[in-house]
């Protein structure tokens, strides 16, 4: 795949450089809708390995589709945020939409800190800014692991990705959560293993009221895309029984 040039101002990731988190920017490993993922050399304080900086886009060109469907029932269950604040984020006001791009920062960095530390396949994160998070870099330097959609499986390496990726969905269930925009776009492929990426929009299948959509949306996405490869998995199946199993807590 290789990386493309940077052309960007930077001057958050050059914050990190300053701290010594971040040596050098290699390059971009992909231009994203609402990140640019780049390819950078750890600094002393993360051991001088490859990470992946994820650079969120500034909110004025950055649009989430249909952001509601996710933030239905988040604010539930956490303290400390002032009803005046809530409103604002419903309302979609300016103070709401700048609180809110904190927060998908902010979230996805959490949730890949609560997967991480679960043993589920995500990169491990490393650190967080404002609109950035460093994290594990999955692939080699100059060949950045690619998503799914570019690689071809033979039979047995499809079965035992989509085992694996099955396996982490309901890992993920066992920690409450729902990817929620689970495709083969968002998940790597390197040296034989899956990583799960891409969680901002995770949602708590405890309190968002669209779990059970996103769960069998998550579920149809990664069995179409295995059928190609003659694996067959029964999608309906597979979802309503992780949920039948979620309720009962039996994950
Ligand atoms: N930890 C990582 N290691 C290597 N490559 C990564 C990593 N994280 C992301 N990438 C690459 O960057 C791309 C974009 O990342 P991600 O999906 O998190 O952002 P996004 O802006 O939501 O992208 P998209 O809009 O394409 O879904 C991924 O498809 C993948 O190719
Ligand atoms: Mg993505």
């Amino acid at each position: 795949m290789g990386l493309n040039r940077v052309n960007e101002d930077l001057s958050e990731l050059d914050a990190f450089v300053a701290s010594a988190y971040i040596e050098d920017i290699l390059g971009v490993v992909k231009s994203g809708k609402e990140a640019t993922v780049y390819c950078v050399r750890g600094g002393e304080r993360l051991g001088n390995k490859l990470i992946a900086a994820k650079v969120y886009r500034s909110m004025k060109v950055r649009q989430f589709a249909n952001a509601s469907v996710y933030n239905a029932g988040r604010l539930r269950g956490r303290g400390g945020i002032r009803n005046r604040e809530i409103r604002a984020m419903e309302n979609r006001s300016r103070i709401g939409r700048e609180l809110s791009f904190g927060k998908w920062v902010a979230d996805e960095y959490e949730t890949l800190n609560l997967l991480y530390n679960a043993g589920i396949s995500v990169p491990r994160p490393l650190q967080m800014a404002e609109r950035i998070i460093l994290m594990e870099y999955i692939g080699e330097e100059e060949d950045p692991a690619p998503p799914l959609t570019n690689v071809h499986l033979s039979h047995d390496e499809a079965a035992k990705a989509f085992g694996e990726i099955i396996a982490s969905i309901e890992q993920m269930l066992a920690c409450d959560r729902i990817h929620g925009d689970l495709s083969p776009y968002n998940v790597l492929y390197h040296e034989g293993r899956t990583r799960i990426i891409d969680v901002p929009q995770a949602v708590d299948a405890r309190f968002n009221p669209n779990a059970l959509n996103l769960l069998d949306r998550d579920v149809e996405n990664i069995c179409r895309h295995f059928e190609r490869f003659g694996v067959r998995g029964d999608a309906w199946r597979i979802s309503r029984g992780l949920w039948a199993r979620y309720l009962r807590s039996e994950l």
